[in-house]
């Protein structure tokens, strides 16, 4: 830790038993997390260096500000932006492209002229799985005459903007596979930050959905859900919901992509559950109507 911001936190109060529980039922009614008591000093770095910067002296008094009118919802999309875990890089899980590389090359057969293969990465952070789910697209896809569109939600305003800029560190290349950088990529000079190709930014966009809220969020008949590293941080129970929701939002046939053991014995009478040890995933079962029973 630098020199100014040890003697920042050393000014911090303490954040005691009932201010944590406050604050942890806050961040758990408002966005599903459901922060641990071992996190705690993080809980109380993060409020302390926000109310410093804001020029808030006690938690009680920052609360207030938080959770009063439309100028508390401004400054809860900054805090809120502080306390979720944002970590993302592209092609995160291997395993699970791959599985998503299959469905693509098969829907590239199968898609009519007319039809749009729909992804939507569901707590997209700041858009590298949701451009990795693009460059799929853009490879199998446009070759073959086919559209794609990828759609990335989360509930952070601050990371949708980067999302949208498209713009990366150089080092973040190294998680690109080869077959996919020319096609993600403009060509760069050495040590240049990363941009992403206009053709995957044009198919992509991105906006603001708690997870919380998927009632309001209209997108429908998705043939990729991807939501992999958000489930984690909530409880069971809403896990559930959240996927019963997302299995409503899939395409016949469309595809749910989970992080593995995220929801281990998850089911729903729409979804049939791909068996893989490496994957985590299920496939939305077609009606009769469709060519395929709905009873299976
Ligand atoms: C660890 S990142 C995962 C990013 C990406 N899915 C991946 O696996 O690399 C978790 C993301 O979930 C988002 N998130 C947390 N709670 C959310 C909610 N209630 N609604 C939507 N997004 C949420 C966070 O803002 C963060 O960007």
């Amino acid at each position: 830790m630098n020199q100014p911001l040890r003697a920042a936190m050393s000014a911090v109060p303490e954040l005691d038993d009932t201010q944590f529980l406050r604050w942890q039922s806050l961040l758990e009614e408002r966005t599903g997390m459901c922060l641990a008591s071992q996190r705690r000093s993080f809980l109380q770095t993060s409020l302390g260096l926000r109310m410093r910067e804001v020029g808030c002296d006690s938690y009680e008094q920052y609360y207030e500000r938080i959770t009063a009118g439309p100028s508390g919802a401004i400054e809860w999309t900054t805090l809120v932006d502080r306390l979720t875990v944002q970590e993302t890089r592209f092609f995160r899980d291997p395993d699970a492209f791959a599985f998503v590389e299959q469905y693509v090359q098969q829907k590239a057969t199968e898609l009519g002229a007319d039809e749009t293969l729909e992804f939507w990465s569901v707590g997209c952070s700041s858009g590298e799985e949701a451009y990795s789910l693009a460059m799929v697209g853009e490879r199998f896809l446009t070759p073959a005459g086919k559209r794609y569109a990828v759609t990335g939600t989360d509930i952070s305003t601050i990371v949708l903007r980067k999302a949208r800029a498209g713009r990366y560190l150089p080092r973040a290349l190294q998680w690109v596979p080869q077959a996919y950088a020319a096609i993600g990529f403009k060509p760069q000079q050495a040590g240049e930050p990363l941009q992403i190709n206009d053709e995957l930014r044009q198919r992509s966009c991105f906006s603001q959905v708690n997870i919380l809220n998927l009632a309001a969020c209209p997108l429908q008949s998705q043939h990729v859900i991807y939501c992999q590293n958000v489930l984690i941080y909530f409880r069971r129970w809403r896990r559930r919901e959240i996927l019963n929701v997302l299995a409503e939002r899939l395409a016949p046939g469309g595809i749910l992509v989970i992080g593995l053991g995220e929801m281990v014995d998850y089911q729903h009478p729409l979804l049939e559950q791909i068996h893989s040890s490496r994957v985590s995933a299920f496939v939305r079962k077609k009606t009769n109507s469709e060519g395929e029973s709905a009873r299976r």
